[in-house]
């Protein structure tokens, strides 16, 4: 293995991929153009109270009319790789289960673009925007929707599959479950145990259901999962059992199943009563072999009892700490939990190759003089990408690494008001402007690749 030296000595092997990720209801607008229907996060956005100032993606940084000139700006980052999502509405817009040709055009045009321009596609087939036609047949809760995700996949596959460079069934299903139909956060806005571990079982039933419709229309094509895996630790020393039922819930429901085929016992003898019928049938569709996972990282959770005694399992809760360095989210900066975490998953889990498939910092510098001086977000990559070399150099194999994001986007629940962009976009405007991250992230990225 050679290694590359980058700048502030960061190395990394040759063969190590550099990215950018988006994902579609985040950037692409046009929400209602050329066929697409309403995704969950269309009525989610639509319903005062959910999201943050009352912000919709029904614009978002239209990308869908931009996309050849924003292809340009992911070039002109030197990266290797660009990593988006379909929009599944846009593609299967009604519950007959025909195609949107416009839909299939569009993503035909960016796969193209990405490869005209040495970009490898890193595609991601669910980023969260569940077609409401299908929430409103039941949802992930019902077999349905997981055989409508495996045809879906498979026409992906069918269209793409020579052209993509990896495809990625579920985007942190951890997000799409627990922070959706528990916490009440995203769309669907709900606060429902039993309705929850039925989202994560039928989510995974869909991403193995997937993965064998595509094995079987593209065999060579490297598939896989990206999780967001908590880096957990105890706040103190009498935290150390909620520390171990939040990594059994909030990171065991995820990898056990997929990975090694089973449920973590802890959190099943706490939770059998409520999980769906016959669970235990589905786990050899679930645990599919993959090529490799991604792992979005963005900080650690610092973990201890939950208040109220009668909280069902975990009964955990999330402690921010004090003094500590946090982006404009509010997230504490901690590179070294990345290491971390990568060396305890790998030893605790049997896993394929690893891409970083997401990282980076909400900082909302503006635009002054034609300048976004975003200093902290080059600091908070620097110090990320440095903690992924420290893993690499341990022997964990670890293959690319993506800049969550391109450019500033529409941020869920918290709407426009935070920028995770290495691109600054003017919403009134659409004027995308590189920000300083972004070219240093660009001169890296050169360094690298020569
Ligand atoms: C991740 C999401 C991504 C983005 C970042 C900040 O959880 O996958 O879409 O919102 O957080």
């Amino acid at each position: 293995m050679t290694s590359g030296k980058l700048a502030d000595q960061i190395q990394l092997p040759d063969t190590f991929i550099f990215g950018v990720a988006t994902a579609a209801y985040q950037i692409e607008g046009a929400a209602s153009e050329d066929g697409r229907t309403a995704s969950i996060w269309d009525t989610f956005s639509h319903t005062p109270g959910k999201v943050l100032n009352g912000d919709t993606g029904d614009v978002a940084c239209d990308h869908y009319h931009r996309m050849d000139s924003d292809l340009d700006l992911i070039q002109q980052l030197n990266v290797g790789a660009y990593r988006f999502s379909f929009s599944w509405p846009r593609l299967f817009p009604s519950a007959d289960g025909q195609v949107n040709l416009a839909g299939l055009d569009f993503y035909d045009r960016l796969i193209d673009g990405c490869l005209a321009r040495n970009l490898r596609p890193f595609a991601t087939l669910y980023h969260w925007d569940l077609p409401q036609y299908l929430y409103d047949n039941g949802g992930w809760a019902s077999k349905d929707t997981a055989y409508a995700f495996a045809d879906y996949a498979k026409l992906i596959s069918d269209k793409f599959g020579d052209r993509l460079r990896t495809l990625t069934t579920f985007n942190e299903p951890w997000c799409s479950s627990i922070l959706s139909y528990l916490f009440g956060v995203h769309a669907p806005g709900l606060k429902d145990l039993p309705k929850t571990l039925s989202v994560i079982h039928g989510q995974h039933v869909a991403h193995g259901l997937a993965v064998q419709a595509m094995r079987s229309s593209h065999a060579d094509l490297p598939l896989g999962i990206v999780l967001n895996a908590q880096a957990v630790y105890p706040v103190d020393a009498q935290s150390e059992d909620a520390a171990e039922r939040h990594q059994q819930f909030h990171n065991g429901l995820f990898f056990e199943p997929l990975f090694h085929g089973e449920y973590p016992q802890q959190a099943v003898e706490a939770l059998s009563p409520l999980m769906p019928k016959n669970f235990m049938d589905d786990l050899p569709t679930i645990a599919q072999p993959l090529d490799f996972w991604g792992l979005n990282y963005y900080t650690p959770s610092w973990v201890t009892d939950a208040v109220a005694s009668d909280e069902p399992y975990p009964a955990t809760r999330v402690v921010d700490r004090e003094q500590v360095t946090r982006t404009d989210i509010g997230w504490e900066v901690n590179a070294d939990c990345l290491t971390d975490l990568l060396k305890r998953l790998y030893a605790e889990y049997s896993l394929p190759p690893c891409y970083i498939t997401e990282n980076g910092a909400a900082y909302n510098h503006q635009v002054e003089e034609g300048v976004v001086d975003d200093k902290p977000r080059q600091e908070y990559l620097q110090q990320h990408i440095q903690a992924v070399a420290k893993a690499v150099a341990q022997g964990i194999d670890v293959k690319g690494y993506f800049a969550w994001s391109l450019m500033d986007n529409f941020e869920w629940a918290e709407g426009y008001s935070q920028r995770f962009g290495l691109i600054h976009v003017d919403y009134a405007t659409q004027q995308r402007t590189i920000k300083r991250s972004g070219h240093w992230y660009a001169d890296l990225c050169r360094r690298h690749a020569f």
